[in-house]
């Protein structure tokens, strides 16, 4: 099989900067895509509200643009939400599937009500301060003690998030639809990766989706949290590259 193109899709809020430990490190291995959603990184662009489809869609313009037939779409958190709607759609552009630290549900009331609130402090508050929230969130007491310039880094990429951009996703995520009914039906290679210690995602939500997806492995990454690629390079990479070479060697389907 030719060499693969590998999608990057960030998550909440963050930019093509949440990829940096996979852009150099796997490009023996893939062509790699790793493009800020509308509105992270140059706040520009942004409607209201931003849902998942549209961050599909808006993927599906640039794989168009760049004559890219098929990608392996690989999305943490939020990307993993936008993954399930871009497979939803466009199932022949997907060679496999990589969901890190993420889940298939949709948001409870309670959930919704929590995201609306966020849009709300996007403004009020300012972004700066949902980041500072966000940062024991997203990564595990270990990395928080020990890498305390990733903490720094983490925090600056969220900070500079536009309002506008986090307060669109935030509409969005509200609104997601539930994508677990069309788990079963997923027939490219799919890989789950979550952090031991993710309590924003906790692993019941990634064993569920491993056990609901035929073609799926599921790897844990001791020591991290939310933010596994960041956290946890080495051995976040590594099952990538697994992937990307079992399926360059069509020892996949
Ligand atoms: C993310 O990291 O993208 C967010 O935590 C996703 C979410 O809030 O559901």
């Amino acid at each position: 099989m030719p060499r693969p193109t590998l999608l990057l899709i960030h998550g909440f809020p963050q930019d093509h900067r949440l990829w940096a430990p996979q852009v150099q490190a796997l490009a023996d291995v893939a062509d790699i895509i790793a493009p800020d959603l509308r509105g992270f990184g140059d706040g520009k662009g942004v409607p209201t509200v931003m849902s998942m489809d549209d961050y599909a869609s808006d993927l599906k313009a640039l794989l168009d643009e760049r004559k890219v037939e098929r990608v392996v779409l690989c999305g943490l958190s939020m990307g993993g939400y936008v993954a399930l709607a871009f497979l939803a759609r466009w199932p022949e552009r997907v060679q496999a599937l990589i969901l890190c630290n993420t889940r298939s549900n949709a948001d409870t009331e309670e959930g919704r009500q929590a995201r609306l609130e966020t849009a709300r402090n996007a403004f009020d508050k300012g972004v700066p301060v949902i980041a500072r929230g966000m940062v024991p969130k997203v990564l595990s007491g270990k990395t928080q003690r020990e890498r305390p310039e990733l903490v720094a880094s983490v925090e600056a990429m969220m900070a500079q998030q536009s309002p506008d951009a986090v307060a669109a996703a935030s509409r969005g995520m509200a609104e997601r639809v539930d994508r677990t009914p069309m788990l079963g039906s997923i027939d490219v290679p799919v890989l789950i990766i979550t952090g031991a210690h993710d309590e924003l995602m906790p692993l019941a939500t990634s064993t569920a989706m491993h056990a609901a997806i035929p073609h799926s492995r599921l790897v844990v990454l001791p020591g991290a949290a939310h933010l596994s690629n960041m956290e946890a390079p080495e051995l976040f990479n590594q099952a990538v590259r697994d992937l990307l070479q079992e399926l360059t060697q069509g020892t996949l389907a």
